[in-house]
Protein backbone atom coordinates (compact mmCIF):
# COMPACT_ATOMS: atom_id res chain seq x y z
CA UNK A 1 0.00 0.00 0.00
CA UNK A 2 1.73 3.18 -1.32
CA UNK A 3 2.24 5.68 1.75
CA UNK A 4 4.24 9.00 1.49
CA UNK A 5 5.44 10.85 4.28
CA UNK A 6 7.33 13.93 5.09
CA UNK A 7 9.11 13.95 8.01
CA UNK A 8 10.11 16.75 9.87
CA UNK A 9 11.23 18.38 7.07
CA UNK A 10 12.93 21.97 7.32
CA UNK A 11 13.00 23.47 3.63
CA UNK A 12 14.92 26.82 2.75
CA UNK A 13 15.65 28.92 0.10
CA UNK A 14 18.96 30.39 1.05
CA UNK A 15 19.44 30.91 4.52
CA UNK A 16 15.69 31.65 5.18
CA UNK A 17 13.88 28.04 6.07
CA UNK A 18 10.23 28.59 4.59
CA UNK A 19 9.41 25.25 6.05
CA UNK A 20 10.10 24.12 9.26
CA UNK A 21 9.60 20.75 11.49
CA UNK A 22 6.90 19.94 8.94
CA UNK A 23 5.65 16.00 8.78
CA UNK A 24 2.07 14.68 7.65
CA UNK A 25 1.47 11.66 5.09
CA UNK A 26 -1.13 10.11 2.97
CA UNK A 27 -2.18 6.91 2.15
CA UNK A 28 -3.77 4.95 -0.81
CA UNK A 29 -7.20 5.96 -1.45
CA UNK A 30 -7.05 9.06 0.14
CA UNK A 31 -6.96 12.73 -0.10
CA UNK A 32 -4.93 15.06 2.50
CA UNK A 33 -5.38 18.73 2.14
CA UNK A 34 -2.14 21.33 2.61
CA UNK A 35 -4.12 24.02 3.74
CA UNK A 36 -2.67 27.84 4.30
CA UNK A 37 -3.00 30.92 2.68
CA UNK A 38 -0.58 32.60 0.47
CA UNK A 39 2.93 31.91 1.59
CA UNK A 40 2.59 29.55 4.36
CA UNK A 41 4.46 27.09 2.65
CA UNK A 42 2.71 24.70 0.51
CA UNK A 43 4.57 24.51 -2.87
CA UNK A 44 7.47 24.10 -0.86
CA UNK A 45 6.23 21.17 1.00
CA UNK A 46 5.36 19.64 -2.66
CA UNK A 47 8.29 20.50 -4.35
CA UNK A 48 10.35 18.72 -1.74
CA UNK A 49 8.13 15.77 -1.75
CA UNK A 50 8.48 15.39 -5.67
CA UNK A 51 12.55 16.43 -5.12
CA UNK A 52 12.72 19.50 -6.75
CA UNK A 53 13.89 20.55 -3.68
CA UNK A 54 16.58 19.39 -0.80
CA UNK A 55 15.60 19.26 2.88
CA UNK A 56 17.62 20.89 4.99
CA UNK A 57 16.20 18.19 7.71
CA UNK A 58 14.18 15.75 8.37
CA UNK A 59 13.11 13.11 5.17
CA UNK A 60 10.72 11.92 2.26
CA UNK A 61 9.49 8.51 2.74
CA UNK A 62 7.72 6.26 0.10
CA UNK A 63 6.56 2.89 0.68
CA UNK A 64 8.81 2.20 4.01
CA UNK A 65 11.85 3.77 1.55
CA UNK A 66 14.09 6.92 2.46
CA UNK A 67 13.46 8.62 -0.89
CA UNK A 68 15.14 12.38 0.26
CA UNK A 69 18.07 11.94 -2.14
CA UNK A 70 16.09 10.37 -5.15
CA UNK A 71 16.31 12.40 -8.06
CA UNK A 72 13.06 13.81 -9.95
CA UNK A 73 12.48 11.08 -12.55
CA UNK A 74 13.53 8.47 -10.00
CA UNK A 75 10.62 9.49 -7.62
CA UNK A 76 8.32 9.80 -10.44
CA UNK A 77 9.04 6.53 -11.84
CA UNK A 78 8.64 4.88 -8.42
CA UNK A 79 4.45 6.84 -8.66
CA UNK A 80 4.54 10.37 -7.46
CA UNK A 81 2.93 12.74 -10.22
CA UNK A 82 2.90 16.62 -9.28
CA UNK A 83 0.70 19.06 -11.09
CA UNK A 84 2.17 22.61 -10.30
CA UNK A 85 0.66 25.66 -9.79
CA UNK A 86 0.95 26.76 -13.15
CA UNK A 87 0.04 24.33 -14.91
CA UNK A 88 2.95 24.40 -17.56
CA UNK A 89 1.68 22.76 -20.46
CA UNK A 90 3.75 22.85 -23.62
CA UNK A 91 1.82 26.02 -25.69
CA UNK A 92 3.29 25.01 -29.19
CA UNK A 93 2.15 21.32 -28.65
CA UNK A 94 -0.95 19.91 -29.29
CA UNK A 95 -2.99 18.15 -26.19
CA UNK A 96 -2.08 15.13 -27.68
CA UNK A 97 1.20 15.50 -27.74
CA UNK A 98 1.50 17.44 -24.44
CA UNK A 99 0.18 13.75 -23.18
CA UNK A 100 2.44 11.69 -25.74
CA UNK A 101 5.53 13.46 -24.01
CA UNK A 102 4.41 12.79 -20.79
CA UNK A 103 3.89 9.14 -21.57
CA UNK A 104 7.45 8.89 -22.98
CA UNK A 105 8.68 10.55 -20.31
CA UNK A 106 7.61 8.05 -17.57
CA UNK A 107 6.68 5.10 -19.63
CA UNK A 108 3.99 2.41 -17.77
CA UNK A 109 3.74 -1.02 -18.46
CA UNK A 110 0.74 -1.00 -20.57
CA UNK A 111 -2.06 -1.27 -17.71
CA UNK A 112 -2.33 2.27 -17.16
CA UNK A 113 -3.43 5.51 -18.51
CA UNK A 114 -3.60 5.67 -21.87
CA UNK A 115 -5.28 8.34 -24.58
CA UNK A 116 -8.29 6.13 -24.48
CA UNK A 117 -8.60 6.36 -20.85
CA UNK A 118 -7.87 10.13 -20.65
CA UNK A 119 -10.53 11.27 -23.36
CA UNK A 120 -12.86 9.14 -21.29
CA UNK A 121 -12.11 11.04 -17.84
CA UNK A 122 -11.89 14.08 -19.87
CA UNK A 123 -14.48 14.31 -22.68
CA UNK A 124 -13.82 17.72 -23.17
CA UNK A 125 -10.01 17.15 -24.09
CA UNK A 126 -10.98 14.68 -26.54
CA UNK A 127 -12.48 16.79 -29.08
CA UNK A 128 -9.67 19.31 -28.43
CA UNK A 129 -6.27 16.92 -29.43
CA UNK A 130 -4.86 18.64 -31.91
CA UNK A 131 -5.13 22.25 -31.14
CA UNK A 132 -2.35 23.65 -29.57
CA UNK A 133 -2.72 23.49 -25.50
CA UNK A 134 -1.76 26.95 -25.17
CA UNK A 135 -5.22 28.10 -27.38
CA UNK A 136 -7.06 26.16 -24.38
CA UNK A 137 -9.18 27.70 -21.61
CA UNK A 138 -7.55 27.88 -17.84
CA UNK A 139 -10.20 25.03 -17.14
CA UNK A 140 -9.42 22.65 -20.12
CA UNK A 141 -5.32 23.88 -19.48
CA UNK A 142 -5.89 22.37 -15.54
CA UNK A 143 -7.68 19.57 -17.10
CA UNK A 144 -4.49 18.36 -19.34
CA UNK A 145 -2.31 19.55 -16.83
CA UNK A 146 -3.88 16.82 -14.95
CA UNK A 147 -3.69 14.09 -17.75
CA UNK A 148 -0.39 14.99 -18.38
CA UNK A 149 0.27 13.41 -15.28
CA UNK A 150 -1.73 10.78 -14.93
CA UNK A 151 0.16 9.52 -18.29
CA UNK A 152 2.61 9.13 -15.60
CA UNK A 153 0.92 6.72 -14.03
CA UNK A 154 1.02 8.38 -10.60
CA UNK A 155 -0.13 5.95 -7.07
CA UNK A 156 0.27 9.57 -5.82
CA UNK A 157 -0.89 12.78 -7.10
CA UNK A 158 0.44 15.91 -6.12
CA UNK A 159 -2.29 19.11 -6.82
CA UNK A 160 -1.20 22.52 -6.22
CA UNK A 161 -4.12 24.57 -6.42
CA UNK A 162 -5.77 23.01 -8.89
CA UNK A 163 -8.87 25.33 -8.28
CA UNK A 164 -6.87 28.54 -9.13
CA UNK A 165 -8.24 31.20 -11.04
CA UNK A 166 -11.49 29.13 -12.45
CA UNK A 167 -14.78 29.99 -12.70
CA UNK A 168 -17.02 27.71 -9.94
CA UNK A 169 -18.42 25.74 -12.55
CA UNK A 170 -15.02 24.35 -13.54
CA UNK A 171 -14.01 23.98 -9.77
CA UNK A 172 -16.87 21.42 -9.52
CA UNK A 173 -16.06 19.69 -12.44
CA UNK A 174 -12.38 19.21 -11.43
CA UNK A 175 -13.55 18.11 -7.89
CA UNK A 176 -15.15 15.45 -9.58
CA UNK A 177 -12.60 14.06 -11.55
CA UNK A 178 -10.21 13.97 -8.77
CA UNK A 179 -12.97 12.39 -6.57
CA UNK A 180 -13.32 9.68 -9.20
CA UNK A 181 -9.19 8.95 -9.26
CA UNK A 182 -9.98 8.54 -5.37
CA UNK A 183 -12.07 6.33 -5.84
CA UNK A 184 -9.89 4.57 -8.55
CA UNK A 185 -7.10 3.91 -5.38
CA UNK A 186 -4.85 6.94 -6.41
CA UNK A 187 -3.99 8.73 -2.98
CA UNK A 188 -3.67 12.87 -3.18
CA UNK A 189 -2.13 15.67 -1.32
CA UNK A 190 -4.42 18.95 -2.10
CA UNK A 191 -2.58 22.20 -1.83
CA UNK A 192 -5.48 24.57 -1.18
CA UNK A 193 -6.63 27.81 0.08
CA UNK A 194 -10.01 27.27 -1.44
CA UNK A 195 -11.92 25.94 1.81
CA UNK A 196 -14.87 24.42 0.27
CA UNK A 197 -12.90 22.30 -2.24
CA UNK A 198 -10.89 21.01 1.21
CA UNK A 199 -14.31 20.49 2.65
CA UNK A 200 -15.39 18.70 -0.59
CA UNK A 201 -12.75 16.14 -1.04
CA UNK A 202 -10.34 15.66 1.91
CA UNK A 203 -9.96 13.16 4.71
CA UNK A 204 -7.59 14.85 6.38
CA UNK A 205 -6.70 18.64 6.43
CA UNK A 206 -2.81 19.74 7.62
CA UNK A 207 -3.44 23.26 8.64
CA UNK A 208 -0.43 25.55 7.39
CA UNK A 209 0.64 28.71 8.91
CA UNK A 210 4.29 30.42 8.55
CA UNK A 211 6.24 27.59 7.68
CA UNK A 212 4.57 24.98 10.15
CA UNK A 213 2.00 22.71 10.92
CA UNK A 214 -0.89 24.12 13.15
CA UNK A 215 -2.22 20.89 13.51
CA UNK A 216 -3.96 17.90 12.13
CA UNK A 217 -8.04 17.74 11.38
CA UNK A 218 -10.83 15.41 9.67
CA UNK A 219 -13.03 17.78 8.28
CA UNK A 220 -15.79 17.51 10.53
CA UNK A 221 -13.36 18.71 13.24
CA UNK A 222 -12.97 21.66 10.78
CA UNK A 223 -16.09 22.27 10.25
CA UNK A 224 -17.66 22.51 13.90
CA UNK A 225 -14.06 24.80 14.29
CA UNK A 226 -14.68 28.23 12.52
CA UNK A 227 -12.34 30.33 14.88
CA UNK A 228 -9.58 27.93 14.13
CA UNK A 229 -10.27 28.08 10.17
CA UNK A 230 -10.24 31.88 10.34
CA UNK A 231 -6.74 31.91 12.24
CA UNK A 232 -5.31 30.08 9.22
CA UNK A 233 -6.75 32.21 6.63
CA UNK A 234 -5.60 35.24 9.07
CA UNK A 235 -9.06 36.52 10.13
CA UNK A 236 -9.92 37.70 13.05
CA UNK A 237 -7.46 35.95 15.80
N1 LIG B 1 12.00 30.42 -5.15
C1 LIG B 1 11.94 31.01 -3.94
N2 LIG B 1 12.96 31.73 -3.47
C2 LIG B 1 12.94 32.32 -2.24
N3 LIG B 1 11.88 32.24 -1.41
C3 LIG B 1 10.81 31.54 -1.84
C4 LIG B 1 10.78 30.89 -3.11
N4 LIG B 1 9.58 30.26 -3.26
C5 LIG B 1 8.90 30.50 -2.12
N5 LIG B 1 9.62 31.27 -1.26
C6 LIG B 1 9.21 31.70 0.08
O1 LIG B 1 8.91 30.55 0.86
C7 LIG B 1 7.75 30.76 1.63
C8 LIG B 1 6.72 29.69 1.29
O2 LIG B 1 6.30 29.86 -0.06
P1 LIG B 1 5.35 28.84 -0.81
O3 LIG B 1 5.79 27.46 -0.50
O4 LIG B 1 5.32 29.25 -2.23
O5 LIG B 1 3.95 29.11 -0.09
P2 LIG B 1 2.47 28.78 -0.60
O6 LIG B 1 2.57 27.78 -1.69
O7 LIG B 1 1.78 28.28 0.62
O8 LIG B 1 1.90 30.08 -1.08
C9 LIG B 1 7.28 32.18 1.34
O9 LIG B 1 7.78 33.01 2.36
C10 LIG B 1 7.91 32.49 0.02
O10 LIG B 1 8.16 33.86 -0.11
MG1 LIG C 1 1.83 27.89 -3.63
Amino acid sequence: MPHLALEHATIAYGRQPAVQDVSFHVASGEILGLFGRNGVGKTTCLRALIGQLPLQQGRVCYDMQDISTLAVHRRALLGLGYVPEDRRVFGRLSVRDNLNVAAKQNPNDGTGWDLARIAALFPELDSLMHRPAGLLSGGQQQMLAIARTLMGNPQVLLLDEPSEGLAPQLVQRIQRTLQDLKAGGIAMILAEQNLKMCFALCDRVVLLEKGRVIGQYTVDELREDPALIMRTLGIGA
